[in-house]
């Protein structure tokens, strides 16, 4: 037993499916507690239960409406500190805003780090998340993050395939980490699209492929597909360099914008995410795949409970 008793978990109302299958995993009722918007849209909260000293863990990804979801989250931790919680996490399977991680044009804003600096204040005092857009958004907190990967979820699924001599694309520069994390539980080369975002826009084009993907299947590997624009770019660009067919894979399914319908006429064979964002029915598309990060959420949920190492959990669940 950690050093607070009783381990409850709340949410929002970005992904309550994800948050009942986390509570399934661990065992314990979801939290009982309204959380609903006034005709002015101001959001309100209010917890139904007793959480004094509680280890509470809050789920909810910053997803869309995402402004209104990150208000919630915000609200929802700053409920639990006025309720006494023993401590309070944030659990955040996607945490928006992540591409504005750094001012990289005159002018800008470092969203990533507000929200960063808007949870603490808020009183969060630990965030468990997974797959950040870059891992040093970890260090725009000055309180303990636990970033999980999907990466072995996802790799898990491939295996299963056996594609016969895959190749892991990256679909941009930034994502080569990545790629190559995912290539090496399958055995699989890499190669890069090289692409390149024009102006502010949901815009990119590609210039270059580097490596080779010549008569194998390829797996386009990000952190999120969010227009759609990048992935199927980046799926014509492999095909018309030789490779016989094309999967996209991401941790984080936003599908913003017309993404359906772009990935709709796009040439990818399956598209695989996980359930840290939820898909409504009418963008469900019949060659999208869902993993469920809810086992991995909740082993993890009852380490940091129990004070167990989180470390050991990357290769197990
Ligand atoms: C960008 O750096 C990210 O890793 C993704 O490539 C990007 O978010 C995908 O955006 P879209 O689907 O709109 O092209």
């Amino acid at each position: 037993m950690g050093l607070y008793d009783e381990l409850s978990i709340f949410t929002g109302n970005a992904n309550p499916e994800l948050a009942k299958a986390v509570c399934r995993y661990v065992g314990v009722p979801l939290g009982r507690m309204d959380v609903f918007e006034f005709s002015n849209e101001n959001t309100f909260v209010k917890i139904n239960e007793s959480v004094r000293g509680n280890d509470v863990f809050i789920i909810q990804p910053t997803s869309s409406p995402v402004n209104r979801s990150i208000m919630e989250l915000l609200i929802i931790i700053d409920a639990m500190k006025r309720a006494s919680a023993g401590r309070i996490t944030a659990v955040i399977p996607y945490y928006s805003y992540g591409r504005t991680d750094k001012k990289d044009q005159p002018r800008v804003p470092i969203t990533a780090r507000l929200i960063a600096d808007m949870l603490q204040v808020a009183g969060a005092e630990r965030v468990l998340t997974i797959d950040l857009h870059a891992g040093q958004i970890q260090g725009f907190f000055n309180i303990p993050v636990d970033e999980l990967t999907a990466t072995y979820l996802l790799t898990d699924y491939f295996k299963q395939k056996r594609l016969s001599n895959p190749v892991v694309v990256s679909p941009d520069l930034g994502s080569v980490k990545r790629a190559r994390s995912f290539a090496e539980p399958l055995g699989a080369s890499i190669a890069i699209v090289e692409k390149r975002r024009v102006g502010n826009q949901d815009k990119s084009e590609v210039m270059n492929l580097i490596g080779t993907v010549k008569g194998q299947p390829a797996i386009l590997v990000d952190d999120e597909i969010d227009t759609g624009g990048s992935i199927t770019q980046a799926a014509r660009a492999v095909l018309e360099f030789g490779a016989t067919e094309v999967y996209a894979c991401c941790a984080h399914p936003v599908l913003s914008g017309a993404a359906v319908s772009i990935l709709q006429d796009s040439p990818l064979t399956e598209i695989v995410c996980t359930d840290t964002i939820p898909i409504p029915p009418e963008k469900m598309l019949p060659n999208i795949t869902v993993l469920s990060v809810a086992n991995l959420l909740g082993e993890t949920i009852q380490r940091i409970h129990t004070g167990a190492s989180v470390g050991m959990l990357f290769r197990q669940i």
